[in-house]
């Protein structure tokens, strides 16, 4: 099975490069499921409604999430019902699930939103445990890890720990692609970083003015997203089958 996984779709620019490049990535790869991590989707922070039908109706299967997950309270209206994973290491009695398996002919696969704990904030349970407990339930064909973390060796001592136990652990949270698509080991593939789908002069999809100003100043001011401007879009597409990896990597 072919899955194309999209780095962190960054406010309307990100959205427009879905848009402009998902058709030809589709053409050309013939992914059976495409999966977007979706948590700065809306201005840079969560994802509304509208945003999620618009992704369904291009051929979405499952958006994962991360930090900015509830920044957007509307996503409260929906997420119980849509084909969403928010950090699984949230705690219980938070809105939606960690987890979701959806079926794919004779297959299950099931895709996890886990959040890193190193340099990210929220107080969240220790996501090295939860996958021990969410793996002791799973019988998925196919396993997916979003891990969106900042920490690079958390991400590494993540994927070991997993390593043979989930088809693949893919890194989220950086915007910044790594170029260490690899199978670990025992058999998980896994990359640090699949990058972010957004603007290509941005800050991390920020406005770059507002971003500088702040470096300098020392002042933090609302952030804006980057309005106009070449794109970029990076993915990762797995081939379950044959157990290769790669990524795609394009800038305007
Ligand atoms: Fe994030």
């Amino acid at each position: 099975m072919k899955i194309l996984f999209i780095g962190d779709v960054f406010g309307t620019l990100g959205q427009q490069a879905l848009h402009t490049y998902l058709p030809q990535l589709k053409q050309q790869h013939k992914p059976h499921l495409i999966i977007v991590n979706g948590e700065n989707i809306d201005k840079g922070f969560g994802i509304d409604e509208a945003i999620y039908k618009d992704l369904m109706s291009m051929g979405v299967s499952m958006i994962t999430m991360g930090n900015h997950t509830f920044r957007n309270k509307k996503i409260l209206h929906f997420i119980d019902d849509a084909n969403i994973v928010r950090p699984a290491n949230y705690d219980e009695s938070v809105p939606g699930v960690g987890y979701k398996t959806i079926q794919f002919n004779d297959k299950t696969v099931t895709v996890i939103s886990l959040m890193g704990r190193i340099f990210m904030g929220d107080p969240l349970d220790n996501p090295f445990k939860v996958i021990d407990s969410i793996l002791d339930t799973l019988t998925s064909d196919i396993i997916l890890v979003d891990f969106h973390g900042e920490a690079t060796s958390e991400k590494i001592a993540f994927a070991h720990h997993v390593d043979g136990r989930v088809t693949a652990v893919l890194g989220t949270h950086t915007h910044v692609p790594t170029a260490d698509t690899m199978i670990f080991p025992k058999g998980t593939m896994y990359v640090t970083d699949v990058g972010m789908t957004g603007a290509k002069y941005g800050v991390l999809g920020a406005d770059k003015d507002k971003q500088v100003q702040k470096f300098i100043t020392g002042l933090r001011g609302p952030v804006k997203e980057t309005k106009e401007g070449p794109l970029q879009l990076h993915a990762v597409l797995l081939d379950t089958t044959f157990q290769t990896i790669e990524g795609i990597h394009i800038y305007e």
